[in-house]
């Protein structure tokens, strides 16, 4: 008899989550009762095989989490089994049984990936132990599966979504998204985000984030004209506790926070200068220093910026320094007023249009052909943003089935004549959008480009610089072929 009954009665707290299914492969039959007996009366699934084949059988047919394995069968070698387990089950732990004094084959089965290993004659206490930790082990890597899995599904499902919220037919957006694709090949490389308030920065600089190695770690977007002054640089660079009267704890700062992941830089203009020294420091040299604290701690983020402004002329006005645009704009995407691409107005009608009739559970409305006539005749100042929020209200005012003029006449009848003339009779505006047009006609070839306009390459490539047009360091970047 193998098992011994003199072991002192361990509280039967065993209580972890699942049931677990333990099979014993021994030739011993008095042994194996005995565990079954055993294991039965301390809440497991037990199984028991006194050969190999019939142990076999069992671990095919029944999903076994543990496998109590004698070493010493006849006539095989239960080291071999145990290879051959854990190669066709990874997941299935085994706990081997040995003779006493067989240190050697323990040694050698730990190595081959068994847990753990008891000691014939061995006591109640000792396999209680033994199973009540293995038992432990294979919640916690159930549990750290089930959270892979979840969060690889919560970012799959998040990637699916975010790509097919950025609506658009417009090359403009075709290109936007081509770049923001590109973008997000190079995992360190700054992205600078120009467009106006609304037109879908924010969205872009997810794209880039969520379709980067970075995916899976923070995408931390900040607005650095949200936080006080005084709070900005431990806001960024994290403190050490009482390094300052509020500093209660240690702090870790956006910096470290993105490690790994991608740092969002909303709204860059309102950055106060003395900090854009400090942050440009920080992207140059990939280490922060928290306040109060001596040590650098290294740290490893892309930086994502965006801003409404032009940051050229913020440059001659001295509130934006030169080197930072050059460190943030190693590629640099620019997205046009909505009122540039008038194809995307309908699309994305479309799209929020069924957003809302989810939300506000109405049935989804359909449109009506003059209202998306007039809304492609409206210069929409607060481009995508002002179109989401305008559907939102057509739908809730809606009372029929179909969304018309009505619904949406209020806001645009408003708009003052002058804005209008601006969209349709500013020369600027419609020359980028035909330099566009015309690079997209001629695939980028600035050469055939300028043929068409009528002007040089020279005059072409300054004025591209104008209007922000493909302004990136990157190698085969559709601008830079010829
Ligand atoms: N192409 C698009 N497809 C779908 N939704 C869009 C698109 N562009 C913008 N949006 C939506 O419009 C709203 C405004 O977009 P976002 O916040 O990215 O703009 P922004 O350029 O960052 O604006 P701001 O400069 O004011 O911060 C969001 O609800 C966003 O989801
Ligand atoms: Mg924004």
């Amino acid at each position: 008899m193998s098992v011994t009954s003199n072991s002192p009665a361990l509280s039967d707290n065993l209580n972890l989550n699942a049931q677990m299914k333990v099979l014993v492969i021994d030739d011993e039959v008095n042994f194996t009762e005995e565990i079954e007996e055993f294991l039965d009366n301390h809440g497991y699934i037990s199984f028991t095989a006194n050969n190999v084949h019939k142990g076999k059988t069992i671990l095919k047919s029944n999903n076994i989490d543990l496998l109590i394995l004698d070493v010493r069968l006849k006539g095989v070698s239960g080291l071999d089994i145990l290879k051959e387990v854990k190669l066709e089950y990874p997941k299935l732990e085994v706990i081997i049984v040995s003779a006493h004094g067989d240190m050697e084959t323990v040694i050698t089965a730990l190595r081959n990936g068994a847990i753990d290993y008891l000691k014939k004659p061995f006591r109640h206490a000792d396999i209680q132990i033994a199973i009540q930790r293995t038992h432990r082990f294979i919640e916690l890597q159930r549990t750290i599966r089930k959270f892979e899995e979840k969060t690889s599904l919560i970012s799959k499902q998040l990637q699916e979504k975010i790509k097919r919220d950025f609506i658009g037919e417009s090359f403009q957006i075709k290109e936007i998204l081509e770049m923001a694709l590109t973008a997000a090949k190079y995992k360190d490389t700054s992205v600078l985000i120009t467009g106006e308030s609304g037109t879908g920065k924010e969205n872009v600089a997810r794209i880039i984030h969520y379709e980067s190695a970075r995916k899976d770690n923070v995408f931390c977007a900040v607005n650095s004209s949200a936080i006080s002054d005084t709070l900005l640089e431990s806001e960024f660079f994290g403190h050490k506790k009482g390094s300052f009267t509020g500093a209660i704890n240690d702090k870790k700062g956006f910096f470290e926070v993105s490690n790994q992941g991608t740092l969002f830089l909303d709204e860059i203009a309102d950055m106060p200068i003395n900090l854009q020294a400090k942050i440009l420091r920080a992207i140059e040299e990939k280490t922060i220093t928290r306040v109060g604290e001596t040590d650098p701690v290294a740290t490893d983020f892309r930086i994502i910026a965006a801003t409404n402004h032009d940051v050229e002329k913020l440059i001659k006005q001295k509130k934006f320094r030169l080197d930072l645009l050059h460190r943030l704009n190693t590629i640099h995407i620019h997205i046009p007023p909505l009122r540039e691409r008038v194809e995307d107005i309908e699309p994305l009608l479309k799209h929020f249009v069924t957003e809302f009739s989810h939300k506000l559970n109405k049935p989804i409305l359909k449109i009506d052909k003059d209202t998306v006539q007039m809304l492609k005749s409206y210069s929409f100042p607060g481009n995508v943003r002002e179109l989401r929020n305008m559907t939102e209200r057509a739908i809730i005012l809606c009372k029929d089935e179909i969304l018309t003029v009505n619904e949406f006449q209020a806001k645009i009848s408003a708009e003052p004549e002058t804005h209008k003339e601006k969209v349709y009779f500013n020369l600027e505006e419609n020359e980028s959008n035909l330099i566009r047009l015309a690079l997209k006609l001629k695939n980028y070839n600035q050469k055939k480009t300028a043929e068409i306009l009528g002007i040089t390459r020279d005059s072409l490539i300054r004025r591209m610089k104008k209007y922000n047009i493909f302004v990136n360091k990157i190698d085969n970047f559709p601008a830079e072929q010829e």
